[in-house]
């Protein structure tokens, strides 16, 4: 009768405790004895972790939970897996393989030389990153062109322009390099005409064009109504293959800082305009990069 009268106290002390939303279900008036084995042993401190890190239900299971090697006892190897496993340095199955290494940070590699920004190696002149003042000068007396464009950069527009050309096609430069002051007098003009906010959909800050790389050039007709035409389409077929990128694609806006402009292209080399262009993204979003004036 006496021994009845414990068990129901007992029970009763559980539900109370449950009840109450405390994690002694187990235990008599709250110890730390959580398996009732009248000792507290690390099976209730693997118990108690496993519960309190949310790996296990402090009742019903909680023993079997606790065997973590499955070795029919909870001792010291249990505590040191479970612990183990909360820091995340092991699995809770008993492997014990080397912790994998954490991840490199993935990112765009940004190195600034002498005030100009490379991205992963790749020159960059956006609304983010700007160009010194005197950057470019000196590149229309050593071109081997008329346009200010690097000799690389002029090889391959005319590369371009002569398959173009088999194809039916006319293309022509209508604006190459542009020096920090010319751009500074085009932007300044947009600004009088249409308003900064709207000039700055269209137009670079002086510093900040793309033109003064002497990588850069816009082909035929820099007008909004050059869009969709058939040299349009060639060239946003085409360009890739003679190293150019549309640098300003429809549906970026967001991304480049600019309206769409089909005669905009950049020369990035043959193998990185084949990936840009296959990726479907615009050069911001291939490098991780923003544009937007800081
Ligand atoms: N139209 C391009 C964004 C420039 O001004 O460089
Ligand atoms: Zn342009």
């Amino acid at each position: 009768m006496k021994r009845k009268n414990k068990i129901i106290t007992g029970m009763a002390a559980a539900v109370l405790a449950l009840a109450a939303g405390s994690i002694c279900a187990y235990a008599d008036g709250g110890s730390g004895d959580i398996d009732g084995d009248g000792s507290i042993t690390a099976t209730d401190v693997v118990c108690a972790a496993a519960y309190v890190k949310g790996i296990r239900p402090l009742y019903g299971q909680a023993l079997a939970a606790a065997d973590v090697n499955g070795d029919g006892s909870v001792n010291a190897a249990d505590v040191a897996m479970l612990a183990a496993h909360v820091k995340g340095i092991r699995s809770l199955n008993g492997n014990y393989s080397t912790p994998d290494p954490e991840p490199e940070p993935q990112g765009p590699v940004i190195e600034v030389r002498n005030g100009v920004t490379y991205v992963d190696g790749i020159l960059i002149a956006n609304k983010s990153y700007a160009l010194p003042s005197n950057y470019g000068w000196g590149l229309t007396y050593s071109c081997n062109n008329d346009y200010g464009l690097t000799n690389e950069t002029w090889n391959a527009f005319c590369e371009m322009q002569s398959a173009a050309w088999r194809d039916g096609y006319s293309l022509w430069v209508c604006s190459g390099y542009r020096s920090y002051d010319y751009q500074s007098s085009l932007y300044w003009g947009y600004v009088n005409r249409d308003g900064q906010w709207a000039a700055d959909t269209y137009s670079a800050r002086p510093g900040h064009s793309e033109h003064q790389t002497g990588l850069a050039l816009d082909i035929n007709y820099a007008e909004s109504w050059f869009n969709n035409t058939a040299e349009a389409v060639w060239i946003a077929n085409n360009c890739a293959d003679y190293g150019f990128i549309l640098r300003y694609p429809a549906g970026k806006e967001d991304k480049t800082g600019y309206k769409h402009e089909s005669w905009h292209v950049r020369y990035v080399g043959k193998d990185l305009a084949r990936k840009v262009t296959d990726s479907g993204l615009c050069l911001e979003e291939y490098l991780g990069i923003d544009s937007y004036y800081h």
